[in-house]
């Protein structure tokens, strides 16, 4: 009984991902480098142009990297794309802050690499905003132990637009969209069709 209790709370834990508390990013020490290649103010393009992250420890902190078991490098929201959209919104505790949507890059921590270096093309589903890239050392709980953005503490500096697909693009993907609809509708209503004739057949 109680064992199975034990498997209901950690489903629940699982589904909630709740149950570790949630760190506050307030408490988490910049202990990372990470340079992006867009420049200030540049724009890009989704699902056309790349970005080229490179991150490492910080080897002038004073602290240690050893609890450190992986890294994720994201997208994240400039303050100016947040304005009015709770879905995007900073909150302090990382289980429910919106800030970061977009992995470029996870993986295992490995201290011996100073320079880590990642070229990502940004994702065709990356909503036109105002971005930075912050990147997250985790401990072997799963939890944010470390940080470093491109940024300033104020997320004022060195952020870069990213534009929607192009026109072209974007009519092509609407159109794709719409035939995908309109097969399933077709299949399903073919299927009806199918069904009541089946009935019609049944009932005679
Ligand atoms: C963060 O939020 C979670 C979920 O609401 C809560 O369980 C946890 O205690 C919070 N953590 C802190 C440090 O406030
Ligand atoms: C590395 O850490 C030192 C000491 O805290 C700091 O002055 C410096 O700005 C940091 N470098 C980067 C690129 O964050």
């Amino acid at each position: 009984m109680e064992s199975r209790l034990f498997v209901a709370l950690l489903l629940l834990c699982l589904a909630a991902e709740s149950c570790y508390g949630g760190v506050l990013f307030s408490s988490l020490p910049r202990t990372l480098e990470i340079t992006a290649s867009p420049q200030q103010g540049q724009v890009l393009r989704a699902g056309e142009d790349r970005i080229t992250v490179s991150w490492g420890f910080n080897q002038s902190v004073q602290a240690s990297d050893e609890s450190y078991k992986r890294v994720k490098v994201s997208l994240c929201y400039a303050p100016v794309s947040q304005v009015d959209r709770g879905w995007r919104k900073t909150v302090d505790n990382l289980s429910k802050d919106k800030t970061c949507q977009f992995t470029i890059v996870e993986r295992a921590y490995d201290a011996s690499v100073r320079n880590h270096i990642y070229e990502w093309m940004i994702e065709k589903d990356v909503p036109e905003a105002t971005y930075f890239v912050r990147v997250y050392a985790y401990n072997s709980a799963g939890e944010e132990v470390a940080f470093g953005q491109t940024t300033d503490v104020k997320k004022k500096s060195d952020l870069f637009e990213i534009r929607g697909i192009s026109g072209r693009h974007l009519s092509l993907e609407i159109a794709s969209v719409c035939f995908s609809a309109f097969s399933v509708a077709s299949l399903f209503g073919f299927f009806l069709i199918e069904k009541s004739k089946a009935k019609g057949f049944s009932k005679n």
